[in-house]
């Protein structure tokens, strides 16, 4: 499922992003919901129209961002991104739109903002629902009009840079409170993703997690089956970001070639359901036995991987008819 370097995938027909852009270039869409996202991702990328992408923390929204840039009409043009939320609002003007000579005690020379930058590319605006009023008015002018004027000039320069904004939350609530400028949200918001929870996609969690220990410099095989169950079980309120992370817990921990249990934060380990009056393990390397439920959802898990996330081959594999298989995912869902 995983596309090569440079060749479009064969389910979502796009190019993955260039391998110097990030360690995690290539996306792991094992789930429904990640291959329809990136079906969608794949006709946005084409227009030039701005993108607006929601999803929870550390869901991917980045991510995204970048393979719409890596596959729209300007592959080669900047990718600059800027997080609204990072900035004092006097500062992130200046980034954004530049500023000219003397314009502010300190401020030097002239200098172009990140809009002009991203001029013949993208520019991604990260926690756009934090912005500030006065700037939310100034980046509303910069798309009308397709020219941006720096801090404490006049002149316009023209910018073409193809805008992309993310959120964690919901802009029509800050619209509703007055927080948002309504104008500014329909036009930014002309296409619209929606990042689904890693929780909403649990196909996609082994994948990534073997994504990550491979990513380690460390040559592990992978995980014992009860750090499997235990993968699977947590709901990951901090997304793939939250199970990178915990990956290199166990990584750094693991005493053998393959990450266990109790290598991976202690929030996990009590996310699988055990018998309190199990003998005390051998499930395998002295690890707690799990329950006939948690060890069928990893082997089934363990299976769709192994068949590329291709469910009527994993339902062959198992020896189960393709309804039944779809029944149990949806069921862990
Ligand atoms: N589908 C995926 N495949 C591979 N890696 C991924 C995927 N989704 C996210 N990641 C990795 O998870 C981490 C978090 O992703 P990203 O920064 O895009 O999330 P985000 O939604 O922008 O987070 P935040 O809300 O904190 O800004 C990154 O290291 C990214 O490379
Ligand atoms: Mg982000």
């Amino acid at each position: 499922m995983e596309p090569q370097d440079g060749a479009p995938c064969e389910v979502c027909g796009l190019v993955p992003l260039a391998p110097s852009l990030t360690r995690a270039a290539r996306v792991v869409a094992h789930s429904p919901a990640m291959q329809a996202l990136l079906k969608r991702v794949a006709r946005f990328a084409v227009s030039d129209a701005p993108v607006a992408i929601r999803g929870e923390t550390g869901s991917g929204k980045e991510v995204v961002a970048r393979l719409l840039h890596a596959n729209g009409s300007r592959p080669d043009g900047p990718f600059v991104a800027v997080n609204v939320a990072a900035l004092p609002a006097e500062l992130l003007e200046s980034e954004l739109f530049g500023h000219g000579r003397g314009a502010f005690t300190g401020a030097g020379s002239g200098r172009r903002g990140l809009f002009e930058e991203a001029s013949g590319g993208t520019l991604f605006l990260d926690e756009i629902g934090e912005m500030s009023a006065a700037l939310q008015a100034k980046l509303l002018r910069a798309l009308q009009d397709g020219e941006v004027r720096r801090v404490g000039e006049n002149r316009a320069f023209a910018v073409d840079a193809r805008v992309v904004c993310a959120t964690h939350r919901d802009l029509r609530d800050a619209v509703r409170d007055g927080r948002f400028r309504e104008d500014l949200y329909y036009r930014l918001r002309v296409l619209e993703l929606t990042v689904p929870p890693l929780r909403d996609r649990h196909e996609d969690i082994l994948p990534l997690a073997r994504r990550f220990v491979r990513d380690e410099r460390r040559p592990l095989r992978g995980f014992t089956p009860p750090a499997e169950a235990a993968l699977l079980a947590h709901a990951w309120p901090g997304n793939v970001r939250e199970l990178a992370n915990a990956v290199r817990h166990g990584a750094a921990l693991a005493a053998s070639s393959e990450i266990a249990l109790e290598d991976l934060p202690e929030e996990l380990a009590g996310s699988i359901a055990r018998p309190v009056d199990a003998p005390r393990g051998d499930g395998r390397g002295g690890e707690p036995w799990l329950t006939l439920a948690a060890l069928e959802r990893v082997h089934v898990l363990r299976v769709l991987d192994a068949c590329g996330g291709s469910q009527s081959e994993a339902a062959r594999v198992l020896g189960i008819g393709r309804n039944t298989l779809w029944r149990k995912l949806r069921a862990w869902a």
